[in-house]
């Protein structure tokens, strides 16, 4: 059998990023709107650092605006909230984001909850979530969104396919399992206390793994010719590389699901580069929404 189509993430989201500045310079010469995303970043994590970084950057390269506010560690449960509700506030502002992981001493439930729905460009807020279990239009997380457009742009109508999710978060797992369902595909969705998980995997047409739990996903538990969406990052020692070095890894292991697979998101540059394009989507969606305003379709298209 061939070789799996790779899916590559890096360049579809390059190309949703030059849709998105099209529509937004639609947005401004038409409405005199420019989408405003505001991201908040509690502490000094690294990886956290680098993600809020790429995130200004990419959101002025769409022309959209960019608020960013750094917080020291020690910031205060209140005063986190009083920010939120200031951005709540203010008309500039049609996204918010707030970085997670947040220190051990604020509550993160509590603040993702203090953010306006209408605001909420992470979909995480309770109000989204029930929007987007009941079918209606929601904010819907980023990297679930990610993989529903790299899953229709390589297979087109995806009802009636046999889709299996292993993980079960709130931020992946649960709602790539609605946004599979709106798109009549038959679900089941896959964690720690699964019976015979290689076998549940081998029914599926789609299969999506979102565990971290590097390379846990053989190349026998894949059906041949299924579509293969690996949205885990796992950092792992790499000795061929020399002493010390790593790498980056999926949940899959790839040189094995290559083999098998119709289709397969490789790690890096698949899944991850999608995330922060679709948090562009919906800033973008969410600012229509907020001024009344259909969303524009990209005139380049
Ligand atoms: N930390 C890592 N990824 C994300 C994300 O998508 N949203 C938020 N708010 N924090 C994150």
């Amino acid at each position: 059998m061939s070789e799996a189509k790779i899916i590559d993430g890096k360049a579809f989201a390059a190309n949703l990023r030059e849709s998105l500045a099209r529509r937004a310079a639609v947005l401004k010469n038409e409405h005199g709107l420019t989408p405003g995303l505001a991201v908040v970043l509690v502490g000094e994590d690294p990886a956290s650092q680098v993600y809020v970084r790429n995130k200004a950057k990419q959101t002025v390269e769409v022309g959209f605006q960019s608020f960013e506010h750094k917080l020291d560690v020690e910031t205060p449960e209140a005063d986190l909230l009083a920010l939120v509700e200031t951005l709540n506030k203010d008309d500039a502002v049609h996204g918010i984001l707030v970085q997670l992981p947040l220190p051990d001493h604020i509550d993160s439930q509590k603040v993702l909850d203090s953010i306006d729905p209408a605001k909420d460009v992470d979909g995480f807020h309770a109000i989204n979530i029930g929007r987007l279990w009941s079918g209606m239009d929601a904010l819907v997380p980023c990297t679930p969104l990610g993989c529903s457009l790299m899953l229709k742009d390589t297979l087109g109508d995806l009802s009636g396919l046999n889709a299996v999710i292993v993980g079960r978060s709130n931020i992946v797992g649960k709602p790539m399992a609605a946004l599979l369902i709106k798109e009549s595909c038959t679900v089941t969705i896959c964690h720690s206390r699964t019976k015979d998980l290689p076998a549940v995997c081998r029914e599926a047409d789609i299969l999506v793994a979102a565990v971290g739990r590097a390379e846990m996903v053989r190349g026998d538990w894949i059906k041949p010719g299924a579509t293969v969406i690996d949205v885990g990052i796992n950092r792992i020692d790499a000795p061929e590389k020399g002493e010390g070095k790593t790498r980056l890894v999926g949940d899959v292991a790839f040189d094995e699901a290559v083999q098998v697979a119709g289709a397969i998101t490789p790690v890096p540059g698949g899944v991850g580069p999608m995330t922060i394009a679709c948090l562009l989507v919906n800033t973008l969606s969410a600012a229509c929404r907020q001024h009344g305003i259909e969303e524009p379709a990209d005139p380049g298209a």
